[in-house]
């Protein structure tokens, strides 16, 4: 730590040398009154910065009061990067470089007599320490817990999703340049790069968030940058329940088919939920399993101590050392695993999965983008037919049904909430028609007046589901029995309600 400090000072001699050459030349910014700044905003900032003298004048024309405090911005950041020990820096733990930077931008500011209102001071201090530190200005997103996505439609549009609702910030970058050097960084991070000639990259940000970037002239509108957030703290069934996307009843039943070993597809469009169900349905597996996870960016937080972790690999710079899903699915089945747990199928790794749950692997779990359960079926067989396996449909239909145990839908609605729409069975072929049950259905009955949809989760009243002999192995058949007795009597005193209600609004 001394020595870090040691190699600031050194380096801080040598700035204050150049800071003496800079102020006997001072001629950037005129000196300005401590009362005047207090008061006022970046608009005064402009008014207090601008240059006074001819010769500033006549080397940058600034328009508006926006520019000249991002030009000052600019001029401070360059200041400090020809200041600062950046490899010295980057070995400080966040908070100390935050503070080393504050003190030298500090030092600058006063030197050269700049008049800046302490509101913008500040203001500048955290933008430039983002900036050289972080992730620029998206670091106060990036921060933050309660986005789930981050969304840079080119320099000056950025969206985020809070609590299902897609909104726009105020956060803007300075330049489309600026934008695409803080995707490069993400991106170089994990040795990928992004440029015009190769315009799209995944990425991962250190805390696992999961980044996509696509960059012009692909992007018409600046460089795009798309985040999923990582969330630490993984929501679990009853977080579920609290929110209403599944009833208790129903989470029971998710809990059971992850414990008793059914082969899963969750199925749902693109931010429905997929992966969150998945990572709640896994909660539920026994410790002593060997799993083996695959995914293209490992966004899943099993909990057992028996996981191995596998993830794709784009190709190089050289278009070689691309690794697939197939790929890793494949290999999967030589390491002995007891569940294979698939990210997101979206190829002919799906006849992969569906062979291994069908020998021996059960419990193996998958998802899949598709908007309704019998969709799910239908994409499936398309990627398997598309694979090249030359399969005849039925077939490919019957390996299925041998295959899937349950498919769960998950949903996002227009209100933004996340829902389970489905808990369906599939339970065999009728001629060439895979049959299905729904076990579980989110019914909606309509829409509040603040545009929240009103619906309600109701079993199918059917019955023992056919994976009930499972259950019963595994010793869960009781608790199945009462979360099914419990949602039917739920069902049917809604059904009184219902009737009730009726009556009274009919006399
Ligand atoms: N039931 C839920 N209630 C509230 N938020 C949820 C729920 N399910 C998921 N989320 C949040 O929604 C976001 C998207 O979830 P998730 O990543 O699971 O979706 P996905 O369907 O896998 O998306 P993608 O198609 O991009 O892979 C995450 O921030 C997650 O925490
Ligand atoms: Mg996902």
């Amino acid at each position: 730590m001394l020595q870090r400090t040691a190699g600031f000072g050194r380096r801080r001699e040598a700035a204050v040398l150049s800071r003496e050459r800079a102020s006997a030349e001072r001629v950037e910014v005129a000196p300005i009154d401590a009362e005047r700044a207090h008061a006022t905003g970046p608009a005064a900032v402009a008014e207090i910065a601008r240059p006074s003298v001819p010769v500033q004048q006549s080397s940058r024309r600034v328009d508006t009061e926006a520019d000249l405090f991002k030009s000052l911005k600019q001029q401070l950041f360059s200041a400090l990067v020809d200041q600062i020990d950046l490899p010295a820096l980057s070995k400080l733990e966040p908070e100390h470089a935050r503070s080393e930077i504050a003190a030298i931008l500090t030092e600058i500011i006063d030197e050269r007599q700049i008049g800046v209102a302490s509101a913008d001071r500040a203001r500048i201090v955290t933008d430039i320490a983002n900036q050289v530190l972080g992730y620029g200005p998206l670091q106060p997103l990036l921060d933050r817990d309660d986005i789930a996505d981050i969304m840079v439609n080119g320099a000056g549009r950025v969206f985020i999703e809070v609590n299902g609702k897609t909104q726009e910030t105020d956060i803007r970058f300075d330049s489309d340049e600026q934008l695409l050097n803080i995707c490069q960084r993400i991106v170089s991070a994990v040795g990928r790069r992004v440029d015009e000639s190769s315009p799209i990259c995944d990425a991962r940000l250190p805390d696992g968030s999961r980044v996509n970037v696509i960059a012009p002239p692909l992007a018409i509108d600046g460089p795009t940058l798309t985040i999923r957030k990582f969330k630490r703290d993984k929501l679990t069934l009853d977080h579920l329940v609290r929110f209403g996307s599944i009833s208790h009843e129903g989470a029971e039943i998710l809990k059971i088919i992850g414990r008793i070993r059914c082969n899963v597809l969750i199925s749902g469009g693109t931010g429905s939920g997929k992966t969150t169900l998945l990572n709640c349905l896994t909660a539920s597996i026994d410790h002593d399993e060997r799993i083996v996870t695959c995914e293209d960016s490992a966004e899943l937080q099993l909990q057992q101590p028996h996981v191995v972790r596998l993830e794709t690999r784009p190709r190089n710079l050289e278009g070689e050392g691309e690794v697939t899903m197939r790929d890793l699915v494949k290999n999967c089945l030589r390491m002995r695993p007891e569940r294979i747990i698939v990210g997101e199928v979206r190829g002919p790794e799906a006849f992969d999965l569906l062979q291994a749950m069908n020998t021996g692997h059960d419990g193996s779990m998958g998802t899949l983008h598709a908007n309704s359960p019998r969709e799910a079926l239908a994409r499936l067989e398309s990627m398997i037919s598309i694979g090249g396996f030359n399969l005849q449909s039925k077939t490919v239909r019957e390996m299925m049904v041998s295959s899937i145990d349950v498919i769960v839908q998950a949903a996002r609605l227009r209100d933004g909430r996340r829902v389970i729409t489905h808990i369906t069975e599939v339970v065999g072929m009728e001629g060439d028609v895979i049959t299905t049950q729904d076990l579980f259905l989110y019914e909606i009955t309509g829409e509040d007046a603040r545009g929240i949809i009103l619906g309600e989760h109701r079993s199918n009243g059917n019955g023992r589901p056919y994976f009930w002999e499972r259950a019963r192995y595994y010793g869960e058949d009781k608790r199945l029995l009462d979360a099914l007795d419990a949602s039917d009597r739920r069902d049917e005193r809604r059904a009184m309600d219902h009737d009730r209600h009726q009556l009274g609004v009919g006399r």
